[in-house]
């Protein structure tokens, strides 16, 4: 009998494939992959969780029996994010060094300066505006590209091939956006090593590359996957709060009166949401029971961050937004070795563009519904095409 299809469609935007709840009874799951494949589906909290900070799951993508992506094979393709101890340490620490939260803390009056622009401009703009381009787009794009040193007049360009390198459903143009990300981070990178500048690549330059410590070849994915990972996946989350806001009187209320929820909220809205939606892959790396099943190793293995997010056991009333969650130990930016290297950057970025998108436009709301907007079902990363609103 056929296992069940994978990636499956959430029917509720608001939720996860409604297929998970009994897929979460049964532990891991097998499911049938487009390209006539399987993988396990790991959906319940407790097992997302241990899989993704267990050595028996492996990062590797050279390890795959068969590559799950729709980009080209055999290209180190995402840096330290697919692979293992020590090499993944080694050069995560590299980066880490520029992603600290106190470095991140220093960030703040930039990206306050820019969340103000970008409300000064989008005041001037005719109402509807589409808030996902000229606001929760417009500031991870900015920020991800200050903070690497990409010239201004490329930020769009990027932005446009990130998303195409991460959309699932057109592999002829996500390769060839692949391919054109390389042309230009090459030009860039030749650019800095022969006048470096104030940012991230000049510096892995002057203090990794011409030390030795970072081999020259290692540099261009890094820099790739940052600027991928970087921004789309802050978008999203920038989106998709300022929509919880517009659909959740109770919540916006809340937030005006009392500002210092914010944190609560951020984190709820990283649970609830879980953009991450198919892009955490492990490979069994060793024969072994897990969860009530026999995995063998070289199998693929989908960690599905919303099944694990919603999953009652662990967050009871996982469909209700909620401000009073307390603890939220939410595997929204991952877990153990691989937690996400971004996540207090991003975190600052949500936690500034919504006050102060809620101070500004206090009387924000949807043109439409929920159900006229468009959401990118298709994409590693769950989020929105656009966000009509009006204030
Ligand atoms: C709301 C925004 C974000 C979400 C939801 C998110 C989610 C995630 C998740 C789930 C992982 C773990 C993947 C795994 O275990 O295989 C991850 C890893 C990673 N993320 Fe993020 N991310 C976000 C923002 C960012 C930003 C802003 C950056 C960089 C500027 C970034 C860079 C990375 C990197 C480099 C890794 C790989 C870490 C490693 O393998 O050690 N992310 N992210």
């Amino acid at each position: 009998m056929a296992n069940p299809a994978y990636p499956m469609a959430r029917q509720c935007p608001m939720s996860p494939p409604p297929a998970y709840a009994s897929f979460r009874e049964q532990g891991p799951v097998k499911v049938d992959l487009p390209d006539g494949g399987w993988a396990w589906l790991l959906t319940g909290y407790a097992d997302v969780r241990q899989a993704m900070n267990d050595p028996r799951f492996s990062s590797d993508d050279t390890k795959m029996a068969r590559a799950r992506t729709q980009l080209p094979p055999n290209e180190n393709l995402n840096s330290f994010w697919r692979m293992d101890e020590p090499e993944h340490g080694r050069l995560r620490h590299m980066m880490m060094t520029e992603f600290t939260a106190h470095r991140i803390k220093e960030w703040r009056p930039r990206i306050q300066a820019l969340v103000e622009q970008l409300l000064d401009r989008l005041e001037t703009l005719p109402r509807p505006v589409d808030l996902y381009a000229e606001f929760a787009l417009a500031l991870p794009t900015q920020v991800i590209a200050q903070l690497l040193g990409v010239p201004q007049q490329d930020y769009r360009m990027f932005a446009e091939q990130s998303r195409t390198i991460l959309s699932l459903d057109r592999p002829e143009e996500s390769w060839a956006a692949y391919y054109a990300m390389n042309d230009y981070l090459n030009r860039l990178i030749e650019d800095k090593e022969r006048e470096p500048a104030e940012d991230l690549i000049s510096r892995l330059i002057v203090d990794r590359v011409h030390t030795g410590e970072l081999p020259r070849d290692e540099l261009l994915p890094m820099v790739r996957f940052i600027l991928v990972s970087g921004y789309e996946t802050t978008t999203s989350q920038i989106a998709l709060s300022a929509l919880t806001l517009m659909t959740n009187p109770d919540v916006k209320a809340t937030l005006i009166k009392e500002p210092e929820r914010i944190t609560a909220f951020v984190e709820e809205s990283l649970r609830f949401w879980s953009v991450s939606q198919d892009n955490v892959l492990r490979v069994v790396d060793a024969d072994m029971e897990f969860s009530g099943q026999t995995m063998t190793k070289g199998e693929l293995v989908v960690l599905a961050v919303p099944g694990a997010n919603h999953d009652e056991r662990a967050f009871p009333n996982p469909e209700r937004f909620d401000l009073d969650r307390g603890e939220n130990r939410h595997v929204a930016f991952g877990f153990g070795t691989h937690l996400c290297a971004g996540a207090s950057l991003a975190r600052r970025e949500v936690e500034i563009a919504i006050p102060a998108l809620l101070a500004r436009f206090p009387g924000l709301q949807l043109v439409g519904t929920v159900e006229d907007l468009q959401f990118r079902q298709k994409s590693l990363v769950y989020g929105l095409e656009s966000l009509p609103v009006t204030w």
